[in-house]
């Protein structure tokens, strides 16, 4: 059968009309911990619009805070947004999450604001973030499940990495391939389904 373009895009625009009246968001908020390396489930937060792990703040960072994320796991084209957890850092509330993935890139992850988006670096993008079981992944338009962060240790301060988004680029000494999780370290005495659960 001939299908004209015209007869296509209105069957498209449909769809879209269709999937948007019936079928709800659902926004989650979660927090982010790095698992990987030395790093057994420090959290992720944020400094001067730039992604951190650990406990120890940047020296020198103005606004810093850690955050929750709110996510769709339903919709990749919706972004990651955080809201700060310390209510002094209200003006981050609502910025978005990027990360670098060009060839050969090996960049710190960040956030720009979404009202602002001129200060997101060159070949940044802010949707395309999904997970892959527990761990948070970027789909690339080819639909390829890319799970590419790592934990770039800062030399001057003990217990703070900077999050590092790696598409092939070269990682400085010391770095470490981490996965990104929503679940928090394991208690200390873990019950069984805990550790069930964290294993999956
Ligand atoms: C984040 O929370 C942890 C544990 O509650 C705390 O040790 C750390 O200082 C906090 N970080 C920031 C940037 O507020
Ligand atoms: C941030 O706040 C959320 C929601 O209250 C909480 O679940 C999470 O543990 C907090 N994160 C840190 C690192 O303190
Ligand atoms: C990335 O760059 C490398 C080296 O320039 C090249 O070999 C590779 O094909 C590139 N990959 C993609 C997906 O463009
Ligand atoms: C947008 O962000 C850029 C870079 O951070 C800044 O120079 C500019 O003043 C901002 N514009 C507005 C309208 O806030
Ligand atoms: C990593 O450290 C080694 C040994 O100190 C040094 O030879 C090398 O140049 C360093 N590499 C980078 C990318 O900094």
């Amino acid at each position: 059968m001939l299908v004209s373009v015209n007869t296509l895009s209105s069957f498209l625009a449909l769809a879209g009309f269709t999937s948007a009246a019936f079928y709800k968001r659902e926004t989650t908020s979660i927090s982010l911990y790095a698992y990987g390396g030395t790093l057994g489930g420090l959290n992720v937060f944020y400094a001067d619009s730039l992604a951190y792990v650990g406990f120890v703040s940047p020296v020198g960072a103005s606004v810093t805070s850690n955050i929750t994320v709110n996510e769709d796991a339903s919709d990749d084209t919706v972004a990651w947004t955080i809201t700060a957890n310390s209510t002094d850092a209200s003006s981050i509330d609502g910025m978005e999450l990027y990360i670098i993935p060009t060839n050969g890139s090996f960049a710190q992850v960040g956030f720009v604001s979404s009202t602002n988006t001129s200060s997101l670096p060159t070949g940044a993008v802010t949707t395309g973030f999904s997970w892959f079981g527990k761990n948070a992944a970027y789909d690339d338009p080819s639909g390829a499940l890319n799970l590419f962060y790592w934990a770039e240790p800062v030399t001057e301060t003990d217990g703070l990495w900077r999050l590092m988004w790696n598409q092939a680029g070269t990682p400085t000494n010391g770095s470490v391939p981490i996965t990104l999780k929503n679940t928090a370290p394991l208690p200390a005495t873990p019950d069984a389904n805990t550790v069930a659960e964290l294993l999956l």
